[in-house]
């Protein structure tokens, strides 16, 4: 038996990586699997929440009974959130989104040359920054990872999107892997979860989150 806690709210969310083009076949993306954002896609489904989850490419199969809208590029998923933001109560960014994208992109195969090709970047939008200083904003949780500096970079990253919730994970301990070691950031401070598997974990999460909410 799984409380109820999110019995009548809409839950959107991002997993996964982002796809970057380079070219018709080369991208840039990262090493983010989506088994976090799945795990919790699943968890806010069983605590009673429709779910809509916006995914780069896993290759994961999707949860029963959760909306999936498929995005490759960080645009797309920004288009597709911001489509869906002004509905939902609560949004979580689970997805490890691009900073930057090829300015540069070319239509065709990039041939090998005389000379070695210049990639140009420029930035991405932030989608959870945008969907945190909406006029009326769902309540908002942020993931951040980092490879060093845990609670620093984290904390900083908390107070730069304005979000009451920030969920923060060494990339060592998250990516790819089917456990996760968390940090939690609020108002009150930070608090620390042991490693436990990821659907466990989003289990959790969801107890935490639903916490926070503010009544209906
Ligand atoms: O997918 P897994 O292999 O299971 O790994 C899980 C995970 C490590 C990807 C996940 O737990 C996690 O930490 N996700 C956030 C990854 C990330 O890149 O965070 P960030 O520190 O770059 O971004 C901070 C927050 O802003 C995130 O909520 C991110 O979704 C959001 N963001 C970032 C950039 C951008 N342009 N738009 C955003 O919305």
């Amino acid at each position: 038996f799984v409380p109820q806690r999110l019995a009548g709210r809409k839950v959107l969310m991002t997993a996964g990586p982002t796809f970057e083009p380079i070219d018709a076949v080369r991208g840039i993306t990262n090493i983010s699997s989506g088994k976090m954002g799945y795990a919790l896609a699943r968890a806010c489904r069983d605590a009673g929440a429709e779910v809509t989850l916006v995914s780069g490419p896993t290759g994961l199969p999707c949860p029963e009974d959760v909306q999936r809208l498929d995005v490759g590029t960080a645009q797309e998923m920004y288009d597709a959130v911001l489509r869906h933001a002004g509905s939902a109560d609560i949004f979580i960014g689970v997805a490890a989104v691009a900073d930057y994208r090829v300015r540069n992109r070319a239509e065709h195969k990039l041939k090998k040359g005389d000379s070695v090709p210049v990639i140009e970047l420029e930035e991405n939008p932030d989608i959870l920054a945008t969907v945190a200083s909406l006029p009326a904003a769902p309540f908002c949780v942020g993931f951040a990872a980092e490879s060093r500096n845990l609670l620093e970079y984290a904390d900083a990253k908390r107070r730069r999107k304005k979000v009451p919730l920030l969920v923060a994970n060494l990339v060592q301990k998250a990516m790819g892997r089917d456990t996760n070691e968390v940090l939690l950031l609020d108002d009150a401070g930070s608090h620390a979860l042991p490693e436990m598997d990821k659907q466990a974990l989003a289990a959790r999460l969801v107890e935490e989150l639903a916490a926070r909410l503010p009544p209906a």
